[in-house]
């Protein structure tokens, strides 16, 4: 028999809802989804919690507990004292649809919009090839498990449900960003179409997101920083700039083989020996500098202000720390005020 342990865990639905206080039995090893299913057994069997592998690999069971994003199934009750009481709630992102199972539809909206992986042209599948060194590049995005932690985490649309429609959020940058270090992606514009069309401007590289990934994916140092950086290069780089308006393309091409280095635009082009040999567009076409864009006053966009500021100030000014406070343990509805 295990010891009592003190709950408080969030009941409700779209229309409102509470903290309410239970009492249930712990034992030893187990994890807070354990309990939620026995206060399920035991004391309240209408309690809704969605979850499904029990061993951290679906990411259905995604809540916070005690402030922080986590996942039930992971979250040990050793982990808090014994005179602890643990709160769980909803994830606060997402429109609450009962108890602690949200609408993480936004999500699957953004995957949706999200260009998909296009294959080079007249090669079948079976005959595509690449180096491990690629492959491994982008291995660990391809750990998450959409558990949309990290999207519930990020301050960017935590309390601005305003910002939803413009941002996709850092799950989706690591999928920009695996799909841009992928050997054989033929779309190649990912970088600049991360930026202008899924919001990565409004990141200010506060690694929230980072923090809470189960899968400890570097979402931000290895998906978000690198591909921001690659824009800057190409819009804000004097050098490139320069270059590109002095020397014509194919002058670039024959500097860059006289001083014995491989030519980057040569190995670009459709008839390089490297294509021809292998068939297959393995180098990116890097498109000219484009200047900023600015709207009919002049000024930078909101996105662009702050896409290189590594660290910045949000410009939403409240990035969250978590855990929260526990004035904060509760869950307030997206949509409602
Ligand atoms: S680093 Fe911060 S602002 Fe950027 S996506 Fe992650 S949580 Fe959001
Ligand atoms: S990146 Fe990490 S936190 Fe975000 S959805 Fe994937 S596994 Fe979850
Ligand atoms: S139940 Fe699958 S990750 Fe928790």
């Amino acid at each position: 028999m295990g010891a009592k342990r003190r709950f408080k865990v969030w009941r409700g639905d779209e229309t409102g809802g509470d903290l309410k206080d239970y009492e249930v039995e712990v034992n030893e090893g187990e994890v807070v989804l354990d309990v939620i299913h026995r206060l399920q057994a035991t004391q309240t069997p209408d309690l809704a919690c969605r979850w499904n592998c029990k061993a951290g690999k679906c990411g259905s069971c995604s809540m916070e507990i005690n402030g922080t994003p986590r996942l039930g199934c992971m979250t040990r009750m050793s982990t808090f004292t014994e005179d602890e009481t643990v709160t769980v709630t909803p994830l606060r992102t997402f429109p609450v649809i009962r108890d602690l199972v949200t609408d993480v539809s936004f999500n699957y909206e953004k995957a949706r919009q999200t260009p998909a992986f296009a294959p080079p042209v007249g090669v079948p599948p079976g005959q595509y090839r690449m180096q491990q060194v690629d492959v491994e590049r982008s291995q660990e995005f391809r750990k998450c498990i959409e558990c949309f932690l990290c999207q519930n985490t990020c301050h960017v649309v935590r309390d601005h449900e305003e910002n939803k429609r413009a941002f996709a959020g850092p799950r989706y940058f690591i999928r920009a960003a695996e799909l841009d270090m992928h050997p054989l992606d033929a779309k190649e514009d990912r970088k600049e179409y991360a930026q202008a069309s899924m919001g990565m401007g409004y990141c200010n590289i506060t690694k929230c997101c980072t923090e809470v990934c189960p899968e400890h994916i570097k979402i931000t140092d290895n998906a978000i920083i690198p591909m921001k950086e690659r824009v800057v290069d190409r819009r804000y780089d004097p050098l490139v700039w320069l270059g590109r308006k002095i020397f014509r393309r194919d002058q670039l091409d024959g500097a860059g083989q006289a001083a014995g280095t491989p030519s980057l635009v040569g190995a670009r082009t459709e008839g390089s020996e490297v294509e021809q040999h292998h068939g297959l567009n393995w180098h990116r076409e890097i498109p000219p500098p484009q200047a900023a864009p600015v709207d009919e006053t002049g000024r930078l966009p909101i996105s662009e202000i702050t896409a290189d500021r590594a660290g910045g100030p949000s410009p939403f000014g409240d990035d969250q720390t978590f855990p929260l406070p526990p004035e904060g343990l509760n869950y307030a509805h997206p949509e409602r005020d």
